[in-house]
C-alpha cells in the first residue's frame, strides 16, 4: 500500500541493500533522493526506470559537503529520512564512522533529524544475539578476517548513540544478506529478544524493506537511539 509521498536520502545507492531502499522507498511512494560515488554504477543498480523515478541523483562522496548539501535539500518535508547504506569495498580503509560522521554534522546543518543506518547483527549490544544466530562467523570469521570492519561499525553506531547535532538514530542489523528475492516475513527484534531467528541469512530486499518500514515516524520513534535485529523465521 503507498504511504503519503515523503523524502528519504539514499546513501549508498549504488549497492546491494541501498539500491534495494531506493527501490522499495520509491514503491511505497516516497520522495527519493541519492547519492552514490559513480553514476554509472548507481543507473546499473537501479535500472533505468528507478533511476528515472529519483527525484534527485546526486554523485559524490559521503566526504564531499557539497555532494551531502545537494542531497539533504530542504524540500519543505515535515519528517525526512536519512537511509545510509554504506558499506566498506572490499580492500578498501573503513569508511562508515567517518562517513557516519560528515553525514550526521551535513544532517545538523539542514535540519534532517532522523537516521536509519544499516550496521550487522554482532555489533554493539547485539554480540550474544550474533554469536546465538551465526555461531562461527562472529567467533572466528570476525575476529580473523573482519575485525577492522566491525570495529569501525562499532565506532559508527557509537557516533549514531551521541545524538550528534540532535539527530537521532536507528542502527539495523542483519545477518548474513543474500541476493534472493524479498519475502517480507521479516521481524524487527531488539538486542535481548530471547527468540532470534536460527536462520542467519536475509535477503537484502527484505532488510530494505525493514529500513523503509523504519521512516514512519512512529516505527522510528520506538526505535530511535536503539539497534533493531531484522530476523527471519
Ligand atoms: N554482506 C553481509 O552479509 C552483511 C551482513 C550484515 C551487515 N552487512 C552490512 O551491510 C552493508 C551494506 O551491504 P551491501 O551488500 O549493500 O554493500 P555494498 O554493495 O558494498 O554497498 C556499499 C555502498 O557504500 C558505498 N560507499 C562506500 N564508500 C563510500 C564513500 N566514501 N562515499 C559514498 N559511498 C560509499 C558504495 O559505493 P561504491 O558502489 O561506489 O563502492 C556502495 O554503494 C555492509 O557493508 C555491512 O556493513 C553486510
Amino acid at each position: 500500500m503507498a504511504m503519503a509521498a515523503r523524502t528519504v536520502a539514499v546513501l549508498g545507492a549504488s549497492g546491494g541493500v541501498g539500491s534495494a531502499v531506493v527501490k522499495k522507498a520509491l514503491a511505497n511512494g516516497f520522495k527519493v533522493r541519492a547519492l552514490a560515488r559513480s553514476k554509472s554504477k548507481a543507473m546499473a543498480a537501479l535500472g533505468d526506470e528507478a533511476f528515472g523515478q529519483l527525484d534527485a541523483f546526486i554523485e559524490g562522496d559521503v566526504s564531499d559537503a557539497s555532494a551531502l548539501a545537494a542531497l539533504l535539500k530542504d524540500g519543505g518535508d515535515e519528517h525526512p529520512v536519512v537511509m545510509s547504506c554504506l558499506g566498506t569495498p572490499k580492500g578498501m580503509a573503513p569508511c562508515v564512522e567517518s562517513g557516519t560522521r560528515f553525514l550526521m554534522d551535513a544532517m545538523a546543518l539542514r535540519g534532517w533529524k532522523r537516521l536509519v543506518m544499516i550496521s550487522s547483527i554482532g555489533v554493539g549490544d547485539s554480540l550474544e544475539q550474533g554469536r546465538g544466530m551465526a555461531p562461527i562467523f562472529i567467533r572466528c570469521i570476525v575476529p580473523c578476517f573482519l575485525s577492522k570492519v566491525f570495529g569501525d561499525l562499532e565506532r559508527a553506531e557509537e557516533l549514531c548513540w551521541t545524538e550528534r547535532g540532535g539527530v537521532k538514530c536507528v542502527a539495523v542489523r542483519p545477518p548474513a544478506l543474500t541476493d534472493k528475492p524479498g519475502r517480507g516475513n521479516f521481524t524487527l527484534a531488539s538486542a535481548s529478544d530471547p527468540r532470534p531467528s536460527k536462520t542467519a541469512k536475509i535477503p537484502r530486499e527484505d532488510v530494505a524493506a525493514a529500513m523503509v518500514q523504519l521512516a514512519d515516524p512512529t516505527a522510528f520513534g520506538q526505535w530511535a537511539g536503539k539497534g533493531v535485529t531484522v530476523v527471519v523465521p
